[in-house]
């Protein structure tokens, strides 16, 4: 199959599996433990049932909405990824590149192949930065500085990886061991077209060619120092740094990774504006809920005060729409845009979101559901509502 032929995620799925090492292929694509929070995202999703109220007058569609004061062409958006320099040594240019292209927001991770000030030079799109905390606190301002300085229009603070996850598939694979195990050296000879451009992208960061920011910056990391940042830089964000962020940072600020309600009013009382209920995509704590089956008890508990988001499993624009109904003001994807990355580049990105965009659409018209204000709880029945 050629990319032109890909006619949804699964299919840019398969094709990213043909393209990458197993090894990379696994370290996107696999969870925490025996993956259970991984596979439970995606079937609770296909447990919810759309209930369409089709004599609605859908003849004009139109999937914008406001986010924090700013429209955006649809509530679909690309959560933070660290590794997408696996799939594609272009990484997260391409990613703010195709964004912006494609009119959807980019929220950049601090794990990132590229400085901060690169990736937002390179796109004209919305950018909005993930953030894990520098180990020394003391640098935190002058972070926040640069993310905002950079244009970067939200921050969202990843609260679910006070260590990492338990990637048993990573830790098979012994993916970031050096020097690499025969066997992935193996695997990367026998897929040319991947190797020839991880190569590359290799050889312009030893020559110092990507980009501007000091070497040490915390969002400048070579591959191999990915996996020991994170483990230091999150280590165990709490409540006093969400204080300490909200104090220095005066855009949007979102909590990333809150699973469940009752911690709503404390946030909102420290001036936290959103919330994105997430599961990390099933890489952290393996055994918590789905986070479409949480979304509801979340909103209910945010009463409005917070802005909510989810990501977890979305692979349909069906499934953003049971979201949405649920009463998401969005939804990121994360995975389906590393195989649109490493099956397409920014071409694949691009053709990956507007794939999720006519399944937005479609879903929407056949639902009954002119705007995105008319996705509403009567539109789903099967999911988990507190109270009902
Ligand atoms: C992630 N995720 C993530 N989250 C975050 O806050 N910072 C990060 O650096 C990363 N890195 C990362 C790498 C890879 C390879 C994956 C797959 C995921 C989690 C991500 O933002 C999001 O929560 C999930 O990917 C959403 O689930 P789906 O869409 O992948 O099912």
């Amino acid at each position: 199959m050629r990319m032109q032929d890909a006619v949804n995620v699964e299919d840019f799925r398969r094709l990213a599996r043909r393209r990458l090492p197993r090894a990379v292929f696994d370290a996107l694509e696999g969870g925490a433990g025996d993956e259970v929070s991984l596979r439970r995202n995606r079937a609770a999703f296909d447990r919810i049932e759309f209930r369409p109220r089709p004599l609605a007058d859908v003849a004009k569609r139109d999937l914008s909405t406001t986010v924090f004061g700013e429209r955006l062409s649809m509530p679909i958006m690309l959560a933070p990824t660290g590794a997408s320099r696996l799939a594609r040594s272009a990484a997260e240019i391409a990613v703010a590149r195709a964004a912006a292209r494609a009119d959807v927001v980019y929220m950049q991770s601090t794990v990132a192949a590229f400085p901060l000030e690169d990736v937002a030079a390179s796109s004209t799109g919305s950018l909005w930065y993930q953030l894990y905390l520098p180990p020394d606190r003391a640098g935190l301002g002058d972070l926040l500085r640069r993310i905002a300085a950079a244009g970067y229009r939200a921050l969202a603070i990843t609260i679910d990886t006070s260590i990492l996850g338990n990637r048993e598939r990573d830790t098979r694979n012994r993916l970031m061991s050096r020097p690499p195990r025969p066997r992935i050296v193996l695997q990367g000879a026998g897929k040319p077209a991947w190797a020839t451009d991880f190569l590359r992208g290799k050889a312009d960061y030893l020559r110092g060619r990507l980009g501007t920011a000091p070497p040490d910056a915390p969002s400048q990391l070579s591959l191999d120092q990915t996996r020991d940042t994170i483990m230091a830089a999150s280590d165990c964000v709490t409540w006093e740094d969400v204080e300490r962020v909200r104090a220095l940072w005066t855009g949007p600020l979102i909590i990333k990774g809150l699973m469940r309600g009752d911690e709503c009013d404390r946030l909102v009382e420290m001036g936290v504006d959103g919330v994105v209920v997430s599961n990390h995509g099933g890489r952290q704590l393996d055994g918590v809920p789905a986070t479409i089956d949480v979304l509801p008890e979340v909103v209910d508990a945010a009463a409005g005060r917070l802005t909510v988001f989810l990501d977890g499993g979305v692979r349909r624009g069906n499934d953003a729409a049971k979201a949405l109904a649920l009463g998401a003001a969005g939804v990121f994807v994360g995975r389906p845009y590393l195989y649109g990355l490493a099956a397409g580049g920014e071409a694949g990105v691009v053709r990956m979101i507007e794939l999720l965009r006519e399944e937005l659409d479609r879903a929407m018209a056949l639902l009954g559901a002119a705007t995105v204000a008319d996705l509403d709880r009567t539109l789903v029945s099967g999911a988990r509502v507190p109270g009902a």
